[in-house]
């Protein structure tokens, strides 16, 4: 299992200056950008336009996470805008199915997302409709949260379900990333990591990101 990504997380960076801010983590596999339409999570981001320049000057690919209701609705036109990979979560889509195929048929990566207290279980032979998984590790909403260790057990089922189905499914881990918890998420099984306050709340972002790449090596 190739444990290749570091994804920062834009969350914690500073929006007034975001084509500096995705400068810094130009050594980042990808940059997470966190979507929230204060109703699926109590919070508000930012949304398509803004994508879309995000899009236009990031040095590395995006990785949308859409905390939004009615996924079936509004993601797909992140997938149109050219998105590198786009995350639906489960429990805001009515066909998860279909939405994963629609994200596919245009061009994007598609990636679906678990709450804490989603079982992985319903979702086991859908699986190889996704590119990606994502495990949420705290709470979806805030940045600066503290990591769940009750996430773990997921993240080795549904490690241990797709090295068994041989489908090739990256799971990823978000929500108090650090260079302890990064361990622990990477020996259970996932192998792409959002990391938004042990990046952006370092004085060093790329040295940061090194720091969490080897960690999470180990
Ligand atoms: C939380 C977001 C995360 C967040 C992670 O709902 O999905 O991507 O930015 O922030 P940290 O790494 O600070 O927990
Ligand atoms: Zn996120």
């Amino acid at each position: 299992m190739s444990q290749c990504c570091i994804n920062p997380s834009i969350l914690s960076a500073d929006f007034v200056n975001l084509e500096a801010e995705l400068q810094r983590i130009s050594n980042a596999d990808a940059v997470h950008v966190d979507v929230m339409d204060n109703h699926f999570v109590p919070n508000l981001t930012l949304g398509l336009p803004v994508v879309e320049r995000i899009q236009a000057v990031s040095p590395v690919p995006l990785d949308a996470h859409l905390m939004i209701s009615d996924a079936d609705r509004w993601a797909p036109a992140y997938a149109d805008a050219g998105v590198a990979s786009v995350t639906f979560h489960a429990e805001a889509a009515m066909a998860p199915v279909k939405l994963a195929r629609e994200l596919r048929a245009r061009g994007a990566k598609a990636g679906m997302a678990l709450r804490p207290a989603t079982p992985v279980e319903p979702y086991l032979d859908m699986l190889s409709e996704l590119d990606m998984l994502l495990i949420m590790t705290v709470e979806p909403g805030f940045g600066g949260q503290s990591f769940l260790d009750i996430t773990l057990p997921k993240i080795r089922r549904a490690r241990a379900a797709i090295d068994g189905s041989g489908i090739g499914v990256a799971i990823q881990v978000d929500g108090g990333i650090t260079e302890e918890t990064i361990v622990r998420a990477a020996e259970a099984g996932a192998n792409v990591f959002v990391a938004g306050s042990a990046v952006y709340g370092h004085q060093d972002p790329a040295k940061a990101i090194d720091r969490l790449r080897s960690a999470g090596q180990a």
